[in-house]
């Protein structure tokens, strides 16, 4: 039979991907990819790679700025396997014609329940206690020992209301907890649909034993929680932040935290990642640290997966994104 020749459409992928999803990328175009599991690939070899291809499959661990964009002279879709999408360089890509695209939705209930997780692992001391445990210092039980903060009944202070946002509150009121939100626009709406109420972030930070941080990181964003910010905490308080590390000022919480100016933090992101093992945060007892899980279910990282697939398919097929974040 003659052999048609559909144009080959290249494609670049940053890490290994579980194999019946690359072999549906295979059904559809010609692949290259980085084959580690755990090790990003190097920057020189992105920049060499990204030239001759037509989409770029990737994850928050690369940094697609102007010089990757410049380089990808065929590019036109990177397909980033995350919601989060401050690793790429949006307005670049848009004025190259680029379309980018993430994976909303897909994961909203999984980070939503580990971000809840965080909250009650760092108000009843989970990690810290398992940890006294296993080095055998439990001593005897006593009146006081081992003691933390109340969840039940508490209030919740969200900074950013959307998808996770919301995802929470629905964990939140089974809880009984009160929940005041502050985000840049005021969501009427959802405030009688949920029983939420809005606060100025100063007045949220006032009132809430919890404070949660999922908003997206931006110019906008970066160390919003600062030293002013942190002061303005209830000495009860517990920042949980399950969005982007930059978000917060690492160094301003530290000395909050081990000066006792707010009771604890539940960290899932860092500035730097993976985050350095000497850093300071990690040395105190009222911090609870887990490394990026938010959205680590098996499930819900196939589905982010397949999402990208997806989105990559109807870009180079030149349809629709499925979920485009180009403005
Ligand atoms: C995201 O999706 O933005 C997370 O940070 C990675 O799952």
């Amino acid at each position: 039979g003659v052999k048609i020749l559909t144009s080959t459409r290249k494609i670049y992928v940053t890490r290994k991907l579980p194999e019946d999803i690359e072999a549906r990328l295979a059904k559809h175009f010609d692949v290259r990819s980085w084959d580690e599991e755990d090790k990003p690939v190097p920057r020189e070899t992105l920049l060499e790679e990204i030239k001759d291809v037509d989409g770029l499959f990737c994850m928050i661990t690369e940094t697609i700025d102007e010089e990757v964009l410049q380089a990808g002279k065929r590019l036109k879709v990177v397909a980033n396997m995350a919601v989060g999408h401050n690793n790429i360089d949006v307005e670049t890509a848009t004025a190259n014609g680029i379309t980018v695209t993430n994976t909303p939705d897909v994961l909203t209930e999984t980070t939503a329940d580990l971000a809840f997780a965080l909250l009650m692992a760092s108000a009843r001391r989970l990690v810290e206690t398992s940890d006294t445990l296993q080095k055998g210092e439990w001593g005897a039980w006593s009146p006081m020992q081992f003691t933390g903060q109340d969840v039940f009944g508490q209030t919740l202070g969200i900074v950013g209301l959307g998808r996770i946002g919301e995802a929470v509150v629905k964990r939140a009121k089974g809880f009984d907890m009160d929940v005041l939100y502050y985000s840049r626009t005021r969501k009427k709406d959802k405030e009688s649909e949920l029983d939420i109420a809005y606060a100025e972030l100063d007045r949220l930070l006032e009132k809430a034993d919890f404070v949660m941080l999922l908003l997206p990181y931006s110019s906008e964003s970066h160390h919003l929680i600062g030293q002013r910010e942190l002061a303005l905490m209830k000495e009860n308080a517990i920042l949980i932040n399950a969005s982007r590390g930059g978000i917060i000022d690492e160094d301003a919480l530290y000395q909050a935290l081990a000066n006792d100016e707010i009771w604890g933090a539940g960290l899932d992101v860092y500035e730097q990642e993976p985050v350095p093992t000497d850093h300071p945060l990690l040395t105190l007892s009222n911090v609870t640290a887990v490394p990026h899980i938010g959205s680590a279910s098996v499930k819900t990282r196939r589905a982010m997966a397949d999402l990208a697939v997806d989105n990559l398919i109807q870009v180079l097929d030149e349809k629709e994104a499925v979920t485009p974040v180009n403005l």
